[in-house]
C-alpha cells in the first residue's frame, strides 16, 4: 500500500494539523511504503513574500522531524523539488471541468476572506491531484477540510482512465479519521490559521497556556454542573488525555464546583505533557538544519524516481510520447 499526503509551508503548525494528518502520517509510516511532502507551491497561493515561504519550509521540514516523521521509513521531500508535478497537474486540466473547481469550498472560501482570485488559487485542486497521483498514492491521510479535494482528485483520476485507459492512475482513497476529521479552534469553530483560532504545536508555555485560556466557554457559573455536549474544552481535552482522565474531567464537569479556568488548565497541562517530546526533538534539530536539509534532499531522490515512472507512463498513454 502507498501513502501519501502533504502539508503547506503556511506558517506554524497548529494541532489541528497534527492530529488531521501529522498524526496518523506517523502511524501510517509503518503499513506501507509512504511519501510526505511539503506542499510549498500550494504555500504560494497565500504567501507572496519570498523570505517567508523559505523561511517557513525549513520550519516545516523540522516539524516533519520532530513530529516522528521517519526518513529510514517514508519519503519525506519538498513538492518543488519535483517539478514534474506540474506536468501531470496540466495533463489533469485537460480533462477537468471549470464547474467542478468553482464548486470548491477552500477556494470559495478564500476569496471570500478576500485573497486575490488567481489562477493559482482556482486551480489549486488540479495540482493537488497531481501530487497524489504522481505517486500511485492508495491511501491520503487527511483532515475533513481536504475531502472534496480527495473527490477531486478522484474524480480526475477516472476521467483520464476512461479516456486513455484503465490503470493509466491509480485512484486513491482519503484516509479522514472520525474523532480528528475537525479538530475544534479556540472559539469552537474549525481550527484554522485563517480563524485566528489556533493552538500551535510548539512554542513558549507562556503563550500558550494563554491561548488556551481563550478558549470560548459558556457563563455557566463555577458552583454548577456544566456541559459536555458540544463543549471546546472536552473535544480538546479529549485529543490529549487517556481514559481515565477524560472519565474525570467529565464527572467533574457533571458534579458543578469547578470553574472553566481549572478545567482550562488540565487541558493545557495535558498538552504540554502530550507534546514534550515533538518540542525537544525540535530544539534538537534546529541546531542540526544540515541534517534536515539533507534528509529533504534524499527524499527529493527518491520521489523523483517514482514521480518519473507514473509519468513516463502516462505521457505515453496521452500520447505525448
Ligand atoms: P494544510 O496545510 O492546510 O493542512 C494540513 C493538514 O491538516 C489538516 N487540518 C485539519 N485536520 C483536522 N482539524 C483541523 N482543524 C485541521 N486543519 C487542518 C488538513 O486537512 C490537512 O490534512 N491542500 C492541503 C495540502 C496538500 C495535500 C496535497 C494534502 C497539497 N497537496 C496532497 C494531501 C495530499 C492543505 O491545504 O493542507
Amino acid at each position: 500500500m502507498r501513502i501519501l499526503t502533504g502539508l503547506q509551508p503556511s506558517g506554524k503548525l497548529h494541532i489541528g494539523n497534527y492530529f488531521g494528518a501529522m498524526e496518523p502520517a506517523v502511524h501510517l509510516q509503518d503499513q506501507g511504503e509512504a511519501f510526505y511532502f511539503i506542499a510549498d507551491y500550494h504555500a504560494m497561493t497565500t504567501t507572496g513574500d519570498a523570505a517567508t515561504l523559505r523561511g517557513n519550509i525549513q520550519d516545516l521540514a523540522i516539524d516533519f522531524l520532530a513530529c516522528g516523521l521517519d526518513p529510514e521509513k517514508a519519503t519525506i521531500f519538498r513538492q518543488s523539488d519535483i517539478p514534474e508535478v506540474n506536468e501531470l497537474a496540466w495533463v489533469l486540466s485537460t480533462v477537468c471541468p471549470m464547474g467542478l473547481l468553482e464548486r470548491c469550498h477552500s477556494y470559495k472560501d478564500k476569496v471570500a476572506k478576500g485573497f486575490a482570485a488567481n489562477h493559482a488559487l482556482f486551480a489549486y485542486p488540479a495540482l493537488m491531484a497531481a501530487d497524489i497521483l504522481l505517486y500511485d498514492a492508495d491511501l491520503v491521510p487527511v483532515g475533513k477540510d481536504q475531502k472534496q479535494h480527495l473527490e477531486v482528485t478522484r474524480d480526475l483520476a477516472g476521467k483520464i482512465n476512461d479516456r486513455y485507459g484503465e490503470g493509466t492512475l491509480v485512484i486513491p482513497e482519503a484516509q479522514i479519521k472520525e474523532h480528528t476529521a475537525v479538530v475544534p479552534g479556540l472559539d469552537g469553530q474549525k481550527m484554522s490559521k485563517s480563524y485566528n483560532n489556533t493552538i500551535p504545536l510548539t512554542g513558549g508555555k507562556k503563550a500558550i497556556r494563554k491561548s488556551i485560556m481563550r478558549v470560548v466557554t459558556d457563563s455557566t457559573a463555577v458552583e454548577d454542573p456544566k456541559p459536555t455536549d458540544g463543549s471546546t474544552v472536552i473535544a480538546l481535552y479529549k485529543l490529549f488525555a487517556d481514559d481515565e482522565q477524560m472519565a474525570q474531567m467529565i464527572a467533574d464537569h457533571e458534579a458543578g464546583g469547578f470553574g472553566y479556568g481549572d478545567f482550562k488548565q488540565r487541558v493545557f497541562d495535558a498538552y504540554w505533557e502530550y507534546f514534550a517530546e515533538v518540542r525537544s526533538k525540535r530544539e534538537e534539530l534546529e541546531n542540526n538544519l544540515d541534517y534536515v536539509n539533507g534528509v529533504i534532499a534524499q527524499g527529493a531522490e527518491k520521489a523523483r524516481q517514482e514521480a518519473s515512472k507514473v509519468l513516463d507512463r502516462v505521457r505515453h498513454a496521452v500520447g505525448l510520447r
